[in-house]
């Protein structure tokens, strides 16, 4: 692929209404159950991070508990101004938040992050281009042999069970549907979000085709005294070892090899 595909934002993330209402829901199952085992499948076999890419990281929460768990230092990149905005509010040393414009990650260069996990961000994503496109920008910035984690709802879930929060049309759902779900915000006002339906195997296939190995599916319920009507999804692949896969796209120029490096560089020493 030689360039972003056009952005087709399905969900105004870019409103600061609908990311208000993100921030604000309480995300139960999501820090109980889906962001431990996302910080746990990081940690097989390897020791933990020191640079850990977040990838769609909405107003920042599972960035924080990454620098808080690892001790380390954490990439966090979103398109949309107002959810960087909610993140910045919350500051934390360990944490660069940086806006991506198309999806791209210009400002890393090739293999420079040990570990990258994206939450809840393929449902954002209205096509299996941008999809692929994602995972290719991904697998460059992960040095050899970096794991990726992708965590999501549990596709048989979606349409079926209830999120905090949340209020979803019932499935079942094709590959590719439209999933109109409405959120309630802070003011208890309900916002419309259009989401993606993505099966498993499309999770498993989009990893596996833009060069993750090993790549692993699992469904994560919560054992708690209130389990959620729910489960998750979280898929992990592993970036080959050797011998070092060529860069799959032209990331146009925008951004040159020396200058990316000295941005990232310049971050770390801030
Ligand atoms: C549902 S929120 C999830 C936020 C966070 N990861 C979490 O676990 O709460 C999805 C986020 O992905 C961002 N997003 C969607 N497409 C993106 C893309 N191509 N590149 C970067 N961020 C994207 C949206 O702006 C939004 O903040």
């Amino acid at each position: 692929m030689d360039e972003p595909p056009a952005p087709t934002t399905a969900t105004a993330w870019q409103d600061a209404g609908i990311a208000a209402a993100y921030a604000a829901a309480p995300h139960t199952l999501e820090r109980t159950v889906g962001y431990p085992a996302v910080f746990a499948s990081l940690l097989v076999d390897r020791p933990g991070p020191a640079t850990l890419l977040d990838y769609g990281c909405g107003p920042g929460e599972a960035a924080r508990a990454a620098a808080h768990v690892f001790k380390t230092r954490v990439c966090a990149v979103d398109t949309s101004p107002a959810m960087l905005e909610l993140a910045r509010a919350r500051p934390d040393p360990r944490i660069d938040y940086l806006q991506s414009h198309d999806g791209s990650l210009p400002f890393l260069p090739d293999a420079s992050m040990d570990a990258a996990m994206c939450c809840f961000v393929f449902i954002c994503v209205p096509s299996r281009d941008e999809l692929d496109f994602i995972c290719a920008e991904i697998h460059r910035v992960l040095r050899p042999g970096g794991r990726f984690a992708v965590l999501g709802s549990d596709p048989a879930s979606i349409g079926q069970a209830g999120y905090d929060g949340w209020h979803t049309e019932p499935g079942p759902y094709l590959d590719g549907a439209p999933v109109h779900s409405r959120l309630r915000g802070p003011d208890g006002a309900w916002q419309d979000i259009t989401d993606t339906f993505w099966s498993t195997a499309t999770h498993r296939d989009v990893l596996a085709d833009a060069g993750f190995r090993r790549v692993r599916t699992r469904i994560l319920t919560s054992h708690g005294p209130h389990p959620a009507t729910g489960g998750l999804l979280l898929v992990t692949g592993d970036k080959r070892s050797s011998p070092h896969r060529p860069l799959p796209m032209d990331l146009g120029g925008a951004v040159s090899d020396s200058e990316s490096r000295r941005s990232w560089d310049g971050m770390r020493r801030a």
